[in-house]
């Protein structure tokens, strides 16, 4: 069963306001930063949702969230619309679905201990009035800290013990849905290992329902089971992550593993090189998006923007030409 299910989000923001806008002739004061996305993440799965950086994916996480208002579609989460009343979900929605945001140390004021941090979720949920010291407790044994690091300051914890304590805050209130914004970036790489194992196996034990957000396509394989790959605001590619990885429908994504390093001979393979820059949100290409880094872009591409069109169970792309 779909935990939550999104159809058709938009979400744009105004890069100037209206005086300036006129003054400088601008003919569209809003960039659209996600753009008709739809997708399903099914209870206890994990999806994760990969691009290049400006692709949307920060935006949708928040806006999933309700931190950023959405300008159409809907959200629907354990069979309700949170938002029925209006931008601001209610509080058993917050409760519900936790955000890791992306650089864990910088989130995390300076002047706050553990103990205050991991509490925090608590308090402002009016909650405060419980034993907290012993609720931290619970929590920092939970992601894996000792107990007398209550006591310290975020200067004092290490990338991943920073991470940990991002971790103890996302499942103070016991929720069902996490995002999480790059869980991994910034981290050495068996350090990434460690916390994508704390997740999985919080997963396991507290029948958590995840959303990652990651450049990282070794995360992505390792830890998905569906994967969104977002380009310009769209979803260009969705389906089962190891049908994607082995046969990518999308150039953009083909082009994403192809430039990925892969350490084992036997499975180095060629494919089409990503090159170019993002083009600005600001000047959006006509038709597919993605045409002018595109190989296979042909005239139908430069005109026509591609609807998602179904490839075998679960498995969508928007491409006029895609690889299979
Ligand atoms: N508050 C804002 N006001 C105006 N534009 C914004 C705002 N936040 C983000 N943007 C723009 O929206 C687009 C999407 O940004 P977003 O942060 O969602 O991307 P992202 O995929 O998370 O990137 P990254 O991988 O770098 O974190 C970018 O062009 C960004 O500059
Ligand atoms: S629609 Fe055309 S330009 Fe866009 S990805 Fe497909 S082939 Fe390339
Ligand atoms: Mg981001």
């Amino acid at each position: 069963m779909s935990l939550l299910e999104i159809r058709d989000l938009n979400v744009r923001y105004a890069i100037a306001g209206r005086v300036k806008a006129a003054v400088a002739g601008l003919a569209n004061r809003y960039i659209d930063a996600v753009i008709d996305v739809s997708f399903e993440v099914a209870a206890g799965s994990t999806l994760a949702m990969v691009g290049e950086s400006g692709s949307g994916k920060s935006t949708l996480a928040r806006a999933i969230v309700g931190l950023t208002p959405f300008a159409s579609g809907s959200i629907v989460f354990d069979g309700s619309n949170p938002f029925a009343t209006g931008p601001h979900p209610s509080r058993a929605y917050h409760r519900d679905v936790a955000m890791m945001f992306q650089d864990p140390v910088s989130s995390l004021s300076p002047r706050r201990t553990v103990e205050a941090l991991v509490g925090e979720p608590f308090v402002i949920h009016g909650l405060g009035n419980r034993n907290l010291g012993a609720e931290v407790r619970r929590l920092l044994a939970l992601v894996g800290l000792p107990a007398d690091f209550a006591g310290r300051y975020p200067h004092q914890l290490s990338g991943g013990q920073a991470r940990r304590v991002g971790v103890a805050r996302a499942i103070a209130l016991n929720p069902k849905l996490i995002i999480a914004d790059e869980p991994t970036a910034g981290l050495d790489v068996s350090v990434q290992g460690e916390i994508l194992n704390l997740l999985a196996r919080l997963q396991a034990e507290l029948g958590l329902t995840y959303i990652v957000i990651t450049h990282n396509l070794a995360v992505v394989r390792h830890a998905s089971d569906r994967t969104a790959i977002m380009y310009m605001g769209r979803i260009v590619e969705a389906g089962p992550t190891a049908e994607i990885f082995a046969a990518a429908l999308h150039p953009y994504t083909a082009a994403l593993i192809a430039a990925q390093p892969n350490p084992d001979p036997a499975h180095r393979r060629s494919g089409p090189v990503l090159t170019g820059e993002v083009t600005s949100l600001r000047n959006r290409p006509r038709g597919c998006e993605f045409h002018p880094r595109c190989a296979r872009a042909a005239d139908d591409c430069r005109e026509l923007v591609p609807a998602a069109i179904g490839r075998g169970p679960g498995h969508t792309v928007r491409c006029h030409h895609p690889l299979a």
